[in-house]
Formats: C-alpha cells, sequence, structure tokens
C-alpha cells in the first residue's frame, strides 16, 4: 500500500507511521508528502529519509484551501500513486475534488475523543473546559471538520496540573501507536 501524507507542521505522526513500516509491523510505504507550509519540518523530515516531499503552494488564493491546490494535490498523489491518504497535522479543510478523488481512503488524526473537541488546538480546549480526560482520534475525512466516521481512539487523563503543552504531549505519544494502528486494522479488516 502507497500513503500519500499531508501535514503543515513537524510530521512526528509521519515519522511514527515511517517507524512502524522500518519496524515491520506496517506494510506500506510513504511514496509522497505534500506540505502547505513553507519549509515546514514534514518535508525536511521527509527528505532526510529520501521520501519525495513538496510544498502545494496555496499563497495568493481567496479561500485557504482552493479548488486548484487541492486538484493540484489529487494530481500528485495521484501520480504518485498513492491508495491512502493520511492527514497528519494538515491544517487545512479538505473538500472537493481532492474528497472524490480518494473515497474512503483519506485518514485524519485528531488530538482529541471526538466528537469532543474538533478543530484548532484540541488539547487547550480540554484544558480550557475542564475535562478529566481526553485523548486522539483516526477517524475517516469527510467534508466537515473532524466529523467522519471513527476508526480508533486512544484515551489519556487530564491531570489537575496540565498545561495545554503537557497535554498535547501526552495525546502525542498515543497518536503515535494509535495512527499505525489503525491503518493495520483497516488492512487487516480488508477496508483498504
Ligand atoms: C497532532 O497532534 C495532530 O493530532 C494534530 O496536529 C498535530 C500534528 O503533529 N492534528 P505532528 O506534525 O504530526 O507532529
Amino acid at each position: 500500500m502507497r500513503i500519500g501524507i499531508l501535514g503543515s507542521g513537524s510530521g512526528s505522526n509521519m515519522q511514527a507511521i515511517l517507524d512502524a513500516i522500518g519496524a515491520g509491523t506496517l506494510d506500506a510505504e510513504i511514496a509522497l508528502v505534500l506540505s502547505d507550509v513553507p519549509g515546514a519540518y514534514i518535508l525536511q523530515r521527509a527528505e532526510n529519509h529520501g521520501i519525495p516531499a513538496r510544498l502545494i503552494d496555496c499563497r495568493g488564493f481567496k479561500t485557504r484551501f482552493p479548488e486548484e491546490a487541492q486538484q493540484e494535490t489529487a494530481d500528485a498523489l495521484k501520480a504518485a500513486g498513492c491508495d491512502l491518504v493520511c492527514l497528519a497535522g494538515f491544517m487545512r479543510l479538505v473538500k472537493q475534488p481532492l474528497l472524490d478523488a480518494f473515497p474512503d481512503r483519506i485518514l485524519n488524526i485528531h488530538p482529541a475523543l471526538l466528537p469532543a473537541f474538533p478543530g484548532v488546538a484540541a488539547w487547550k480546549q480540554a484544558v480550557e473546559a475542564g475535562a478529566t480526560e481526553s485523548g486522539c482520534t483516526v477517524h475517516y475525512v469527510d467534508a466537515g471538520m473532524d466529523t467522519g466516521p471513527v476508526i480508533l481512539q486512544a484515551k489519556v487523563p487530564v491531570l489537575p496540573d496540565d498545561t495545554p503543552e503537557s497535554l498535547h504531549a501526552r495525546i502525542q505519544v498515543e497518536e503515535h501507536r494509535l495512527y499505525p494502528e489503525a491503518i493495520r486494522l483497516l488492512q487487516s479488516e480488508r477496508r483498504l
């Protein structure tokens, strides 16, 4: 299975998928990494591992992820032979025509127990809401914000002295385990 990754940040979840492949616990290959953020560390990480990586430039458009850029993304993923697309810290909403190009083949990892705390900085939302438990969710991507069907979740406690950063760090440990596990689960159930 050939995976395409979209990310806007450091790419630690991409690294976790790569590590699972390297450890032989995930039968896949990362074929392409795309980022909307110039200089994002995820691009550097990919290059360090010899994975083709490039910027999808969304600057100079009126909308955050314009149709032209979504088409360019879909074309690049198809050209790389990707059969699964994993959003890993990707900060733009995927819509048409990208959604249509990979029906039921786009996954996302979200740092909360959806449907709780969708949207940005979910770890901060959880601390500010006084939640005693949070976690992470791997789900299918649909046209909404963090609304697609849930595949797997992992819980972590929110401790009384947690800051948004300390909670995010605890959630990320679980994310790095959960994302490869969710892909493996879909493969084993022949849902991919
Ligand atoms: C993760 O916490 C992910 O759940 C959220 O953004 C963060 C990305 O981290 N959507 P990384 O780029 O994978 O390190």
